[in-house]
């Protein structure tokens, strides 16, 4: 079975859900977070992307996310990303489900998106909530009402999911026909049990497909914009 399957089951699906990893914005530029050159590789999250590093060593934990908003600026969406965008226009998809945090399936014109994890593009400050504009945050600045600690609108180790995400990827997952997990090793908790709850068909899109274990009915190995423009040439 081929990309050509595949997207045959996009022609006949009444409903297709993508849910999407960091492998999907490797090839932008962005590295993930588990492969050989992933964040995760030389630091611990536990240091810089939890709630304990947010109280107990805010200098570093800033630190950490000032240099991957920074480096986003030289990162654009890919072909891959407009492949998903055009999807969704031409009615083939109902939600882009995603655990990345780089707001790239939006600037690429997606519309439907559910940011299960979501972003680092925008900013709160973590005593009264309110909302702060990138800038306070990337010049080391406190809360202008409270003076309170900024941080990013990003999940961190030990916290919940945003409830609406969470809420409407799993509506929509449990109600889809079809569902393909696009470039994630599908190791972190909630969000890799959200395959396992679809009755549809599930297809997982993956550099290494060796280490996973759940029951997709199709697996396409290589790089998401590769094997994104194959399935579309069948479309
Ligand atoms: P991982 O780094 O765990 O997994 C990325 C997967 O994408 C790996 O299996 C890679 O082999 C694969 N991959 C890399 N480049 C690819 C490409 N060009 N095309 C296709 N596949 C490729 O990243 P996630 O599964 O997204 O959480 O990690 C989940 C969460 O863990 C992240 O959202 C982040 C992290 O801690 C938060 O920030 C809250």
């Amino acid at each position: 079975m081929t990309a050509s399957t595949l997207a045959q089951w996009m022609l006949q699906s009444n409903s297709t859900v993508i849910l999407t990893g960091a492998g999907m914005s490797t090839e932008s530029g962005i590295p993930d977070f588990r492969s050989r050159t992933g964040w995760w590789k030389n630091i611990d999250p536990r240091t810089v992307a939890s709630v304990e590093s947010l109280q107990q060593n805010y200098e570093l934990f800033r630190e950490f996310y000032q240099m991957r908003i920074k480096s986003l600026a030289d990162c654009t969406p890919h072909r891959g990303h407009e492949i998903l965008a055009d999807w969704e226009t031409r009615g083939l998809l109902k939600l882009v489900a995603t655990q990345n945090v780089d707001r790239f399936h939006q600037q690429a014109g997606n519309k439907a998106v559910a940011e299960l994890h979501g972003n680092i593009v925008t900013i709160r400050c973590q005593a009264c909530g309110k909302p702060l504009p990138l800038g306070h945050f990337m010049d080391n600045a406190v809360c202008t009402y409270c003076k309170g600690k900024l941080r990013p609108n990003v999940v961190l180790f030990g916290e919940t999911l945003p409830q609406e995400a969470w809420n409407r990827s799993l509506k929509e997952i449990q109600s889809a026909d079809l569902v393909i997990v696009i470039g994630t090793s599908l190791e972190v908790y909630p969000v890799n049990q959200l395959p396992a709850m679809s009755k549809g068909k599930l297809v997982y899109i993956n550099l290494d497909v060796a280490g996973n274990s759940q029951n997709f009915d199709l697996i396409l190995q290589g790089t998401a914009g590769e094997v994104l423009a194959e399935v579309d040439k069948y479309l």
